[in-house]
């Protein structure tokens, strides 16, 4: 670290100090990191949460799991089925698979293991993950960067080549920036500044501590950066869910595989993906009628959903469970699912 990118750590700090956002798995700034087995699971959980997800949205689900499972025993000990009904309306599901298969191997380890390298072993857990809990956990010098970081640190060191060939650049000069002692908190601090002040489309440069600092401020208009490639337009999917109902309860599946929605329990539908729309079969013969249709937008595609609704006395094919209808909040439906559960009892 050259004497300047030590006092841009150190300012930054300094922000820190005073304006870090107090959140439920975060230690207050400049303290030491706890000695306590829970905390890099906190850590862990958290920032698992927090990929693609916002702070509000994390809060709930991540005070919900940490009361139902207190450490990585805990968790490890839950069935796969508990973990995806518990994650329902979080989205992203292979992160609640992930989950599961990590919290077993973090148990049979006897805890997490404290250093990068050897978390990044960890099932599903990738370099960011690695890097956050190293450095946030166990006060690891690490270089952590997600969105936000890439943001700030374009915009510091004005890197205008496009998203993702700078990733390079963006690397070597977060890893220039990163401080010895309190990485953790800096790391922090580059998330709060990301997404309270260096913000996508509008940041406050007037309120940045960096602002002295930031040359994309100096070469005139640093909201371009980090430039990115053009969007790919989604492709719209239209596919059909059947809410099938006998004596106050409906018919749920569980959606196999580790595809889109594996694992979670949902309506029974015509087998549309991100790639195809739905051609399959209701999954018995009844007198459907539609009720409306639902729409959400996955990562690779906007679905168009019709839900149709019948009743029935006898079984239908495959496998699946009748659920009570007065519990269906308690089904672990994905938000998708849940739309249409609306939708239905309207
Ligand atoms: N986003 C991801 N991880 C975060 C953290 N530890 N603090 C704030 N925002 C985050």
């Amino acid at each position: 670290m050259t004497s300047t990118t030590s006092a841009l750590s150190s300012t930054l700090l300094g922000w820190y100090d005073v304006h870090a956002r107090a959140l439920p798995w975060r230690n207050p700034p400049g303290e030491p990191v706890p000695n306590d087995p829970a905390w890099p699971y906190r850590v862990w959980l958290s920032e698992v949460m927090l990929q693609q997800t916002t702070v509000a949205a994390v809060k709930p689900y991540f005070e919900k799991f940490t009361q139902r499972w207190p450490d990585a025993h805990a968790l490890a000990a839950a069935s796969d089925d508990e973990i995806m009904a518990a994650w329902a309306g979080l989205g992203y599901y292979s992160r609640a698979r992930n989950l599961a298969k990590c919290a077993r191997e973090v148990a049979s380890l006897g805890g997490f293991p404290q250093t990068e390298a050897e978390l990044l072993e960890l099932p599903g857990l990738g370099a960011y993950t690695a890097a956050a809990i190293a450095s946030i956990a166990f006060g690891e010098r690490a270089v952590v960067i997600d969105a936000n970081v890439e943001r700030v640190v374009s915009r510091l060191f004005n890197i205008t080549e496009p998203l993702p060939k700078s990733r390079k650049a963006i690397r070597e000069n977060a890893d220039l920036i990163t401080p010895d002692a309190r990485a953790g908190d800096f790391a922090q601090a580059m998330m709060d500044l990301g997404s309270s002040i260096c913000t996508s489309r509008t940041p406050k440069c007037l309120l940045c501590p960096l602002q002295s600092e930031c040359q994309g401020l100096k070469a005139g208009e640093p909201e371009r950066l980090p430039v990115k490639p053009p969007k790919k337009a989604k492709p719209e999917r239209i596919g059909t869910s059947y809410w099938l109902e006998r004596d106050g309860h409906v018919w749920l599946v569980t959606r196999q595989g580790t595809g889109m929605l594996g694992g979670m329990r949902a309506l029974p539908d015509d087998g549309w993906t991100a790639r195809e729309d739905g051609s399959g079969e209701p999954p018995c013969d009844a007198d459907w009628s539609e009720l409306g249709a639902v729409r959400h937008t996955f990562t690779h595609a906007h679905l168009t959903l019709s839900v149709q609704r019948a009743e029935i006395r006898s079984m239908p094919d495959g496998e699946g469970e009748w659920w009570p209808i007065s519990d269906i909040d308690n089904a672990g439906l994905p938000t998708l699912f849940a739309k249409a559960a609306r939708l239905a009892l309207a």
